[in-house]
């Protein structure tokens, strides 16, 4: 069990806006985003598109899904699951713990396990 990272308080993030923990801060060495869905619940999942290079965090956020801005695929923000083409590999989660106002990310820990 990885230690989890304080990343800032429910607050920094508004709903349908995601933020990046770079990977040198977050210890995995990939850059994670962390994403307010539409349900009210945070979400991450490496930001990288794992189509092509694009950062999901700035894609546009459609309840629990993400969109990547550049071809188009979306993601789901639970499970990391590729929803459409062209898209086929699932993007890699990771838990977030809402502690009070404060946000945990545990980097490496599947948010579904
Ligand atoms: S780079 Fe994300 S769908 Fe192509």
């Amino acid at each position: 069990m990885s230690t989890p990272l304080s990343i800032g308080t429910v607050d920094d993030i508004e709903e349908g806006e995601a933020k990046v923990i770079p990977g040198d801060e977050n210890g995995t060495g990939n850059d994670i985003a962390i994403f307010h869905a539409e349900d009210g619940n945070f979400y991450a999942l490496d930001d990288t598109c794992t189509h092509e290079d694009a950062s999901l965090a700035d894609g546009w956020i459609e309840g629990t899904e993400v969109e990547c801005p550049v071809h188009s695929a979306k993601f789901c923000l639970k499970a990391g699951t590729a929803l459409c083409m062209p898209a086929t590999i699932a993007a890699r989660t990771h838990k977030v713990e809402v502690n009070g106002e404060e946000l945990l990310l545990h980097p490496n820990v599947d948010a579904i396990a």
